[in-house]
């Protein structure tokens, strides 16, 4: 494919007019690092579509006019590095062209006030302003179907995917990890600009902010008063340091898992930003949903795309199930269940074939305990309220440090009420049916018709959903999606686009 170059707006436009494929946008202001790369390169790996980045020092942007007159100019350069990393178009407009001062239909566009209210927008009037006006402006010259930005302008992030939410425009935003340079500093175009001392003071400043992060990790708390009295020993100036609720930039709520710790500084003439996120604990996707909705599969997908520990809450009911029958317990007799609650381990381990074993008390029922005998009777035993509260609590104890994607029927509603995605997997009654019958690992349900099958859901369905002790409901906050007519994949992709929008990649790559 011919790499292009187009520097004339209506150029541009009549190249897209006969463009059959969808475009991946790189919106950068030149001076490219390894930051750009990385974002230009993502996209490129991501899908087949076209990629296309764009140079343009947006001069609405600066409030400064010093600023604009310093900011780096490295135009060749550029070039050699998009085309390289996998730009097939490079749009390098002039002023004129974005901003003709002929047209009066070029729409001036202001930034959410809520997120434009903190942090940089403090001291930065109109910049987000700018910055959401060329975004705007370029969004409906290039029509792209992805846009990538990094997540180092954290705020901006924020801004432009309200911005594209509001304005209803069908373009996903993809984000990559703030890149940093050897010594820890973020990766920025006015990094060339920086003294070797003012490097030393970014370099103190992040430092600061990455040994935060760590003594959170252990003491859950931060100390602003400590961190900003360090910072002025060294003398540097701070523009503001907040600790924030990362996705409203609001202060945070007790129960708040994930926050930023977010701070601009002045070297110089340079203004420097950089931020870290902190965790109590790592994020957690509940699913939940009713038998036969694809949960399983759906879940075990996301698990090992997400590199996350898959928690099958329906096995750990399924194995109690299998070793009440096999100890001949009479379930219905507290003290009986109780006596054996006492003594239960349930284990999960992998297996060669990439896959999860369950083991209760030792014996390995993986197999075991898809057979229907067992789903005939695990509504009931899970219905049982010693029981439920013993493996809730010992879900719990394995979520205690999150990392995991659960699934289950009380996830996100008992078990994990604080999960930061939740999803309600459900699916026609008739749909179900269907997969259950086709379903390799349910054994005795090839041999039911599916009319029979059909009324054991719907049975099943009515037991979880109407039993005393944590019902099969939807949590107020889940998102609910019905798989008719989607594919695994396709399922797959959505929750993972989800949870992609509620965690940052900053914190999924820790
Ligand atoms: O982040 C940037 O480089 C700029 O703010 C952007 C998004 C290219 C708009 O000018």
């Amino acid at each position: 494919m011919k790499k292009l170059i187009i520097k004339k707006t209506e150029e541009l436009e009549e190249w897209r007019r006969n463009l059959k494929s969808n475009i991946n946008f790189i919106p950068t202001m030149g001076n490219l690092h390894y930051g750009h790369q990385k974002l230009i390169s993502t996209a490129k790996n991501d899908n087949s579509n076209f990629n296309l980045v764009s140079i343009f020092i947006n001069p609405l942007q600066f409030d400064n006019k010093s600023d604009l007159e310093n900011y780096p100019k490295t135009i060749d350069n550029d070039i050699k590095i998009s085309f390289s990393s996998g730009a097939d178009v490079i749009f390098i407009p002039a002023t004129e062209d974005i901003y003709p001062s002929n047209n009066k239909n070029i729409k001036f566009l202001k930034a959410s006030i809520e997120l434009s209210s903190a942090l940089c927008g403090l001291n930065r009037t109109g910049h987000f302003d700018g910055v959401c006006t060329v975004v705007y402006r370029l969004l409906n010259i290039i029509k792209p179907k992805n846009l990538y930005l990094g997540e180092k302008d954290w705020q901006q992030l924020l801004i432009l995917k309200n911005l594209v939410q509001t304005n209803k425009l069908n373009i996903s935003i993809k984000s990559i990890p703030t890149q940093r340079d050897f010594d820890g500093i973020p990766l920025s175009s006015r990094n060339i600009n920086l003294s070797q001392k003012e490097r030393k003071l970014i370099r103190f400043f992040s430092n600061e902010l990455l040994i935060a992060k760590n003594n959170f990790k252990k003491e859950k708390k931060i100390n602003l008063k400590e961190i900003t009295k360090k910072l002025s020993e060294e003398k540097i100036l701070i523009e503001y340091l907040e600790h924030l609720h990362p996705y409203t930039l609001k202060n945070l709520e007790v129960d708040d898992n994930i926050s930023i710790l977010a701070g601009a500084i002045r070297c110089g003439e340079i203004r420097l930003i950089d931020h870290v996120f902190l965790m109590k604990r790592s994020p957690i996707i509940a699913i939940d949903g009713p038998a036969g909705s694809g949960k399983s599969t759906v879940t075990k997908l996301i698990a090992n795309k997400l590199k996350l520990l898959y928690l099958d809450t329906g096995a750990m009911y399924r194995a109690l199930s299998w070793l009440l029958i096999k100890e001949k317990i009479d379930y219905k007799k507290e003290k009986q269940l109780n006596n054996i609650l006492k003594d239960i381990s349930i284990v999960f381990k992998s297996n060669t074939n990439s896959n999860q074993d369950v083991f209760i008390n030792n014996y390995c029922v993986t197999e075991e305990i898809r057979s229907q005998k067992i789903s005939s009777i695990v509504s009931q035993i899970s219905a049982i309220k010693e029981v439920r509260k013993f493996l809730v609590e010992e879900q719990r104890k394995i979520g205690k440090s999150g990392g995991l994607v659960a699934e289950g029927r009380d996830i996100g509603t008992t078990v994990f009420p604080d999960a930061e995605l939740k999803i309600f997997l459900t699916a026609s009654i008739d749909e179900r049916a269907k997969r259950r019958k086709s379903d390799k690992k349910s054994k005795d349900s090839n041999e039911i018709d599916l009319n029979k099958l059909k009324e054991l859901i719907k049975k099943r369905d009515f037991e979880d959903s109407n039993r005393e002790s944590s019902p099969l409901i939807k949590a107020n906050d889940a998102i609910e999606i019905i798989t008719d007519g989607f594919s695994i994949n396709e399922v797959v992709d959505k929750i993972i686009d989800l949870y992609n929008d509620k965690i940052p990649k900053e914190i999924q790559i820790q």
